[in-house]
């Protein structure tokens, strides 16, 4: 990863911080943007006071105008851009999709699906002037195995490991691969959203991975994801384009 510059949405906790520090110790540069500023900063420092080329720029994935600003910073900081982790994402509290309000539905839709298509138009052109690079979109085993309750979320991850696909053909002839990870439950503050009593201790983790059915017996790890993503984005994958990539220890078998 020497020498690469890796842009990484929502990095400021959860499996987006374990992404940036798996990829800096691999020794790429770091461009974190994440709408919490206090996060970001924290994260942004500990990889900087380790050694690694790092800046954070506050940003909502949502929004065209904050990628624009991210983008300048990637050309100011870096001259540019080798890797993309579409990481930021959000739920709603598991709930009858009878009731879900129109509101979380667009939250999903906006944060886990608009972002992506806002990354293309912003990063691609910087992309594709430097030759190329690998992109990881982060879905969820929710958008191949979905399940009841969680509907329009399941459903917003599905439209990213589609376009995760049709982006990798269409992009592929410029040297951008597009790459999708898929983790099922991985205890973050997000996973409450899921398991609505989940609890963060080995009790509650192996309690939710029976309730999961997960045959390796255990849940996912941010460091899993991190892992993935990282062998994505380096060039040992440099023929893999278009796919999903369970971290679900076979639930989706
Ligand atoms: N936790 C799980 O069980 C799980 C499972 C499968 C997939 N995922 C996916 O993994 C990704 C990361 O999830 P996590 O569990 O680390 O979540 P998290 O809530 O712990 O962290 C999400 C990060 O994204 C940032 N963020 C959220 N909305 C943003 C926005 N609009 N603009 C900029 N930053 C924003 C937050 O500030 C935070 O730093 C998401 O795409 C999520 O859907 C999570």
């Amino acid at each position: 990863m020497t020498g690469k510059v890796a842009l990484v949405t929502g990095a400021g906790m959860g499996i987006g911080e374990a992404i940036v520090q798996k990829l800096a110790s691999e020794g790429a540069s770091i461009l974190i943007a994440d709408f919490n500023v206090d996060a970001g900063k924290k994260v942004t420092a500990a990889l900087q006071s380790s050694g690694t080329k790092a800046e954070f720029v506050q940003a909502d994935v949502t929004k065209r105008e904050d990628w624009d600003r991210v983008v300048e910073a990637a050309k100011k900081t870096f001259g540019r851009v080798d890797i993309l982790v579409n990481n930021a994402g959000t739920a709603y509290e598991a709930e009858n999709s009878l009731t879900v309000s129109e509101k979380n539905f667009d939250k999903v839709f906006s944060v886990n699906v608009k972002s992506i298509f806002h990354s293309v138009q912003a990063v691609f052109p910087l992309m594709i002037s430097g030759g190329g690079g690998s992109v990881v979109n982060i879905s969820s085993i929710a958008a191949l195995r979905p399940r009841g309750k969680l509907v329009w979320y399941n459903a917003s991850k599905a439209a990213v490991s589609n376009a995760t696909k049709a982006l990798a053909h269409e992009f592929g002839p410029d040297g951008i691969r597009v790459n999708a990870v898929c983790p099922v439950l991985v205890p973050t503050q997000l996973a409450n959203n899921f398991v609505p009593t989940f609890e963060n201790t080995p009790e509650g983790r192996a309690k939710a991975a029976t309730l999961f059915q997960i045959p390796l017996g255990r849940l996912t790890t941010t460091e899993d994801v991190a892992n993935m993503v990282c062998w994505l984005s380096s060039d040992e994958s440099s023929f893999i384009t278009g796919t999903d990539n369970n971290v679900d220890g076979g639930r989706s078998i």
